[in-house]
């Protein structure tokens, strides 16, 4: 009997509607050919939703969401709705309620991309962010005294675990192990912090680093501070397998990670922990000025798919979407991955990878 899998799909705001449509496409031709089945089930959550009922996620909907494999995400964001209560309400209350503590995302630079960056080619960019994603920045509401008084006092913390941190390096490790088998290269896990200023925070992060790289000996390590990481992705991709880095960091970082990728437009991540229901999303929001227009590169969405599809163990989905996705690009005939130039609408691109499947 083949295989079925359960998908909450989330296509959000903006763009994500159809671009997520179009991931979907890919992803039917893909699991027929392997002989996977899904069945998906949609929710209306998003910016649309919040404005009608004043509701984010509600309690029903997450647990409901726990009986599913996965969740594919589009992207959230709305004009009418002010910055952060949808990002708060719905994006960091799937990754803190399902302690989705893995953000990783990929920084692949496919063929015949157009790169930022002089002389590199595809061999030189293929590394993964692993961004700790439950802590940091990101766990705590922040205190104001006197706001918008003279005397005004803003205390925004970050805050850091043992076992948070433990936890996210020693999945970091594991991957450079599996990617090391998998490419056949040496395994090498680079630390990103700040170290030299955030003390005590990532003084932690160093501890743990070394222990846990005891544990791992045949992995190779390095330590960058992120001012010199921003810097080296820049200059010497190729020296980057697996970075780990805390979660501000690796937000900042995964954005110019897709930069030299070729753009948001190509950028796929997972929200994960490895035994509950981890989620997949597109690094790029919701674009809501170009929404609905058919302008919107889908292929973070349909790469999305294909590492929601490696998650589930489904390699050979993945990997037909992949190699869907790179004959594409060999063909040129997506002239660029950036918002209304691709020389084809969003739906051409998502029926023109079903093809190569
Ligand atoms: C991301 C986004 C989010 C983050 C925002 C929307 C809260 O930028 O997923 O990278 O900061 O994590
Ligand atoms: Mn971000």
């Amino acid at each position: 009997m083949p295989k079925s899998y359960k998908i909450a799909v989330i296509p959000g705001d903006g763009i994500g509607p159809e671009v997520v449509r179009e991931g979907l496409k890919v992803l039917d031709v893909a699991c027929k050919k392997e002989n996977v089945s899904y069945e998906s089930v949609d929710f209306d959550i998003g910016g649309e939703r919040y404005l009608r009922t004043g509701e984010t996620l509600p309690d029903s909907v997450l647990e409901e969401l726990k009986g599913f494999d996965a969740i594919y995400f589009g992207a959230i964001g709305h004009p009418d709705v002010p910055p952060g209560v949808l990002e708060r309400g719905i994006l960091l209350k799937l990754r803190f309620t399902f302690d989705l503590f893995v953000n990783l995302r990929p920084v692949k630079l496919y063929p015949n991309i157009d790169c930022p960056l002089k002389g590199k080619m595809p061999e030189d960019i293929d590394f993964v962010v692993v961004r700790e994603n439950t802590e940091d920045v990101y766990a705590l509401d922040g205190t104001a005294f006197q706001q918008n008084t003279e005397n005004e006092v803003a205390i925004q913390t970050a805050i850091y675990t043992r076992k948070g941190t433990k936890r996210i390096i020693r999945y970091a490790f594991e991957l450079a192990l599996k990617r090391s088998r998998e490419k056949g290269k040496p395994a090498k896990v680079t630390l990103v912090d700040k170290a030299n200023v955030m003390t005590v925070g990532h003084g932690l992060w160093r501890r743990v680093f070394a222990e846990v790289a005891r544990e791992f000996p045949e992995v190779e390590t390095e330590t960058l501070y992120v001012d010199a990481a921003a810097m080296e992705f820049v200059l010497h991709p190729e020296r980057f397998q697996v970075v780990v880095t805390t979660n501000l960091f690796g937000d900042i970082l995964t954005d110019l990670g897709a930069a030299i990728q070729g753009g948001i437009g190509i950028a796929p991540s997972g929200n994960i922990h490895p035994s509950k229901v981890s989620m997949f999303e597109p690094v790029h929001g919701s674009a809501p000025t170009i929404a609905g227009k058919g302008l919107a590169c889908p292929l973070a969405a349909i790469l999305t798919a294909a590492l929601m599809m490696e998650h589930l163990g489904e390699m050979k989905v993945s990997q037909s979407i992949e190699n869907a996705v790179a004959k594409a690009l060999q063909t040129g005939k997506i002239r660029s991955l950036e918002a209304g130039k691709m020389g084809l609408s969003t739906q051409e691109v998502g029926d023109f990878i079903a093809s190569l499947v």
